[in-house]
């Protein structure tokens, strides 16, 4: 089985991507805009990023908004997550909804949940799919990826994108579970 690369920078980091079993893109971008928007409709702290996607538009930009460490434990984000988030969403342009899966120690119930929490956000700032963040690598912890990820396709269907950042090349077995999988985690000079 064979994977084309593509090389994506985040800010100033950057991650080597492999892709998974569903997807068939290019080269594109990754953003983990981490950072609060601030107010809507401003939204001025996510600026660059809606000028970049709105620049560059033959470019895919995956872009993954994270509220709480993960959706947060309300039903639905605050109201400057609601007014920004449609900002971004453009035609080149995929929102991954940030889930912590801490190394495989998270419960898949847990992770499930928060893919729930996400998908019932109004459809003006729901996100296109998920990026699980922590992932396992490892043989051993591929059962809680599967049960997760199927509890997760269960709700999302087969064809909303879903990355993980595993930060390593992982065991062959999460390969068929994530349309990106995160291979590399570090400055782009490291990278080199
Ligand atoms: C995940 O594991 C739980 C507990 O073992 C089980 O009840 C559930 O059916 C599993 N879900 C999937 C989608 O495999």
């Amino acid at each position: 089985m064979t994977f084309s690369k593509n090389l994506l920078k985040a800010f100033t980091a950057v991650s080597l991507v492999v892709q998974g079993a569903f997807a068939l893109v290019s080269s594109g971008v990754t953003v983990p805009l981490y950072i609060y928007p601030g107010d809507a409709p401003a939204c001025a702290q996510w600026g660059p990023v809606i000028t970049a996607v709105q620049t560059y538009t033959d470019l895919p930009f995956y872009i993954v908004v994270n509220p709480n460490s993960g959706p947060g434990s309300t039903a639905t984000p605050d109201t400057n997550y609601q007014g920004c988030i449609p900002l971004l969403r453009h035609s080149n342009v995929k929102i991954l909804g940030y889930i912590p899966t801490t190394f495989g120690s998270r419960a898949p119930s847990a992770i499930v949940s928060d893919a729930n929490t996400y998908f019932n956000w109004g459809s003006a700032y729901k996100p296109d799919g998920l990026f699980f963040d922590e992932v396992a690598s490892d043989s051993t912890n591929l059962p809680v990826y599967q049960n997760a990820t199927s509890g997760t396709r269960a709700i999302w269907g087969t064809t909303a994108p879903i990355m993980f950042n595993p930060g390593v090349t992982p065991v062959a077995g999460y390969f068929s579970l994530a349309n990106f999988i995160v291979t590399f985690e570090n400055t782009y000079s490291v990278w080199q």
